[in-house]
């Protein structure tokens, strides 16, 4: 199948790229590099053993866009494309709201005007906000917090209004849970700009001495060990979801939510030992304050994406600790360092 893929050039998009083309696939990245390198696709290429298509340009850019879908003419699309940091979308929420709502609404005319009926969006698990408990399912109620976590509920509006109002549309809405991990091979990863804002590129850092320690945000919420727990996923059982997800929509038609976790929640502490296992280095930490806008803890009901789907999460934190050690240690520096 010919996939466009936006933002994959991008952490959860180089993975996927990499397991589309694995399976056969062609793709097409279109990414406007404003948060990753090329160097990530040239690898995944390396490690594919051909080279995914490239077009440099921001989703926003109609000409680009129009260009891009007239010459590959894709069959399918997946929409990764988009600004992702909480605190920083509430300094520039406006930024957030452009980007994250304008790419879909440039992405979707697109579509339309190219024949193109499938596409599988990158949502978050922050549309469960505090809404209700955990294991969340995907008919609990949704809404948001933050200019982020709103994006990524409009946009999830969006796609379920085109798609009521277009019988031929096929939607995949993805609620991610917490990301983690690498790629084996250690040549592909997370590669984030500054100061990481989310906790295992934090800790990793840590255990390279780039930070002196970790600050774990609060050690006093009702969990067992008192820490924040989460649902973290390994990156590629995640980039399988993706190829799971646009297999099932190519024989229903409609719009689909699933969850993409584990089911299984971690703590701060849990995570802080796993890496220290994995990486045999002390990770030095302080207990500080809550994070304003936290919650206790959240992880996913997956069972939905295991009955429809056949897909479930295989990799253990363990293996995800063992992928961002070598991953860090081989690319000290991501991707600016080749
Ligand atoms: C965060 C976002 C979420 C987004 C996701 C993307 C917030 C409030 N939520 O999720 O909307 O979809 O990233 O990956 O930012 N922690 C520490 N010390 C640190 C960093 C984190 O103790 O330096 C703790 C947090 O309090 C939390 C856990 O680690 O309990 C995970 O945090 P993080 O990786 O930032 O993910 P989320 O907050 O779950």
């Amino acid at each position: 199948m010919r996939v466009l893929v936006t933002g994959g050039a991008g952490y959860i998009g180089s993975h996927t790229t990499l397991a589309l083309l694995e399976q056969g696939h062609e793709v097409l990245v279109v990414d406007d590099l404003s948060n990753s390198s090329p160097e990530s696709l040239r690898r995944v290429g390396e490690l594919a053993g051909r080279e995914p298509g490239f077009v440099e340009a921001n989703v926003r850019d109609e000409q680009a866009l129009d260009a891009a879908f007239a010459s590959f003419r894709p069959e399918a699309v997946i929409h990764f494309a988009g600004w992702k940091a909480v605190g920083e979308s509430t300094q520039i929420p406006l930024t957030y709201y452009r980007e994250n709502l304008g790419s879909t609404f440039t992405l979707l005319e697109a579509m339309g005007r190219h024949d193109c009926h499938t596409i599988v969006f990158s949502s978050s698990a922050t549309v469960y906000g505090e809404l209700s408990e955990p294991p969340f399912r995907e008919d609990a109620p949704t809404g948001a917090t933050n200019p982020y976590g709103r994006t990524k509920h409009m946009v999830e509006q969006v796609l379920a209004d085109v798609s009521a109002s277009d019988p031929e549309l096929r939607v995949g809405v993805l609620r991610y849970f917490n990301p983690i991990g690498a790629h084996a091979s250690g040549r592909i990863g997370e590669d984030p700009k500054g100061i990481p804002n989310n906790l295992l590129p934090f800790v990793a850092q840590v255990a390279t001495g780039r930070r002196e320690k970790l600050m774990v945000f609060g050690d006093d919420y009702p969990t067992p060990d008192g820490t924040g727990t989460r649902d973290y996923i390994h990156v590629v059982d995640l980039a399988a979801g993706h190829l799971a997800a646009l297999d099932y929509l190519g024989s229903h038609d409609g719009h689909h939510v699933w969850n993409l976790g584990t089911g299984r929640p971690a703590s701060v502490l849990e995570i802080v030992k796993a890496y220290q296992e994995a990486s045999g280095v002390a990770i030095p930490y302080e207990v500080v304050a809550r994070r304003p806008g936290d919650v206790a803890s959240s992880f996913a009901d997956p069972s939905l994406a295991e009955q429809e789907l056949g897909w479930r999460a295989e990799r253990s934190i363990a293996d995800a600790c063992a992928d961002t050690f070598r991953w860090q240690s081989e690319n000290p520096n991501g991707f600016a360092g080749a």
